[in-house]
């Protein structure tokens, strides 16, 4: 990874909580400093970048330029179709996306906004917000979704583009396949539990202290692909069900109006 050249990356921020953001800094391996100090040039992000207004904007654009090809845009939120209700230094979220879009080799959905839409097209959807790959149908394209993704699929992704210099393998939805091939309850520690029918029926009951499964609380980790089970958060201290919440299915298209429970395979 080392001996790997630097590749410009153009972040791009729509409609978004930075929550993706919070999370690619929880990155540890690489560590976010790692990322943007030793592996990529990270030249456009709002809440990262030192630049601000015109030279913010003169630096994407000459990215864009010197880059033309070989750069990777991330996005992270979904894209308003009508298109005043976002936009940054005067451009169209729309605008700035197929702009940004028409000379990189590839775009990286961070976040289940930009992957499928998200909370931002959930209904009554008012911006009538849509996914990337709604409007930039002619590049590559990889989706991390989750709300927010794990920061290790985030830097996963992008350390194998460096590494191998392809995108990873990918399933039927965009996903990783190394993230996103694997069911959470498939992995999930309480899973024994399931197994006994030994679960909590309320947040403060007896089952729910020892630990039981969190099914009959609306987990909807059976029907999510993810790796929140073993790759965990915070550098493998803990993931929603651990700390005694059922997954809520965020990683998964029509997150939320599906109530997580689209069947992603
Ligand atoms: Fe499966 Fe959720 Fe129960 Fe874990 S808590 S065993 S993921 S239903
Ligand atoms: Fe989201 Fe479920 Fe993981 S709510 S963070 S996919 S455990």
């Amino acid at each position: 990874l080392s001996a790997a050249r630097r590749p410009s990356v153009i972040w791009l921020s729509f409609q978004e909580c930075t929550g993706c953001t919070e999370a690619l800094t929880r990155s540890h391996a690489p560590t976010i400093e790692g990322l943007i100090f030793d592996f990529v040039s990270l030249d456009y992000h709002h809440t990262l970048q030192a630049a601000s207004g015109r030279a913010a904007e003169a630096a994407r654009e000459a990215a864009q330029h010197e880059n033309a090809g070989r750069y990777l845009v991330l996005v992270d939120g979904a894209v308003p179709l009508v298109e005043h209700c976002s936009t940054i230094a005067g451009i169209s979220n729309l605008q700035m996306l197929k702009e940004s879009a028409r000379d990189a080799a590839a775009i990286i959905n961070v976040g289940t906004c930009s992957a499928y839409g998200g909370l931002p097209m959930a209904q009554p959807n008012p911006t009538g917000a849509v996914a990337v790959g709604d409007v930039i149908t002619d590049k590559p394209i990889v989706n991390i979704p989750g709300c927010p993704p794990l920061p290790l699929a985030i830097t996963g992704v992008i350390a194998h583009y460096l590494t191998m210099g392809r995108l990873p393998e990918l399933d039927h939805l965009g996903r990783p396949q190394a993230f996103y091939g694997e069911n959470i309850h498939d992995r999930c520690y309480r899973r024994p539990f399931y197994d006994r029918g030994e679960f909590a029926e309320t947040f403060d009951d007896e089952g729910a202290r020892k630990g039981w499964c969190l099914y009959k609380l609306g987990c909807k980790a059976p029907i999510t692909y993810n790796a929140c089970a073993h790759v965990k958060w915070n550098q493998g201290v803990s993931f929603p069900i651990q700390s005694g919440h059922g997954c809520i299915g965020c990683s998964e298209p029509r997150f939320w109006d599906a109530g997580g429970i689209y069947a992603s395979v």
